[in-house]
């Protein structure tokens, strides 16, 4: 089972200059549709300029020491934005794919995809596809990209393909444990998050990884997508390290 728990060792003061860095990072990119509208622009340029936070905020992870990044970049619930909008997010997210894969590749990036790719058209399942294979033997780095993703409907399908095996006489239903549960979801095989950032100034999970983040420390900040640079990862990781993580012991337990 390689779903872990982070280490207590994870937990040191921010005073500590030796203090250990969140394994996994999740982030929900939070207010591209704003930051364009303050600039008079279309929404979409906001999404563009999103696309570099992306970039910047993936070579902060590496120089942090971060081993795992999820992002949110398209929720199940986001097929209800109007039909130009979604296209024009799947055209760049397309393009992005195209862009980044031989760096990603050449950096010994492991992409993954999580999240219900039948609702995806043939062409970006193909990218997805060939970016999955191409990287699945790296092990330096793991970017995960949350794409037409909804953490009720990943529960949903993986409660569907455990009472499949229930009916096939496979397991019983009183085997079905956590670990069972955290195999049969879309983030099988990663650890879960320890840190997740959510941008923009909304308080909310808005369906992202509901389950993984029973544990997580989450950090909100007003900052719009396209305006988070290194500096606010750097603040996000700062705060994260003042944390004392009890998973329910005592203070003096930990
Ligand atoms: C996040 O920015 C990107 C996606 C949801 C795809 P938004 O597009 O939600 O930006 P705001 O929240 O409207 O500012
Ligand atoms: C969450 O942002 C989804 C992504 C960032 C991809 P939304 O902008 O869709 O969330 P709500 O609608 O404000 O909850
Ligand atoms: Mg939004």
């Amino acid at each position: 089972m390689i779903w872990t728990k982070s280490k207590p060792s994870q937990n040191a003061p921010a005073t500590d200059p030796q203090a250990a860095p969140p394994a996994h990072v999740a982030i929900i990119m939070d207010g591209n549709g704003r930051w364009a509208k303050s600039r008079g622009l279309p929404r979409t340029a906001g999404h563009k300029k999103g696309a570099d936070s992306l970039r910047t905020v993936l070579n902060a992870c590496r120089s942090a020491g971060v081993r795992y990044l999820t992002i949110y970049a398209f929720s199940a619930e986001n097929w209800k934005r109007p039909t130009d909008e979604v296209s024009d997010l799947m055209q760049l997210l397309q393009h992005y794919l195209h862009k980044e894969l031989d760096e990603m590749h050449k950096n010994k990036v492991r992409l993954r995809f999580i999240g219900d790719i039948s609702k995806l058209n043939s062409k970006i399942v193909e990218s997805i596809n060939e970016a999955t294979q191409l990287t699945a033997g790296h092990t330096d780095f793991n970017f995960t990209v949350a794409l037409s993703y909804g953490s009720r409907q990943e529960m949903v399908r993986a409660v569907q393909s455990l009472a499949k095996k229930v009916e096939a006489g496979e397991i019983k239903a009183g085997d079905i444990d956590e670990d069972m549960i955290n195999n049969a979801l879309d983030t099988n095989g990663l650890p879960e998050p320890d840190l997740l950032i959510r941008t923009g100034g909304e308080q909310r999970l808005s369906n992202f990884l509901l389950w993984q983040s029973a544990y997580t420390e989450f950090y909100f900040t007003p900052v719009l997508w396209p305006d988070f640079g290194t500096e606010h990862f750097t603040s996000a990781l700062q705060e994260f390290a003042k944390r004392e993580r009890r998973y329910g012991t005592t203070g003096e337990q930990t």
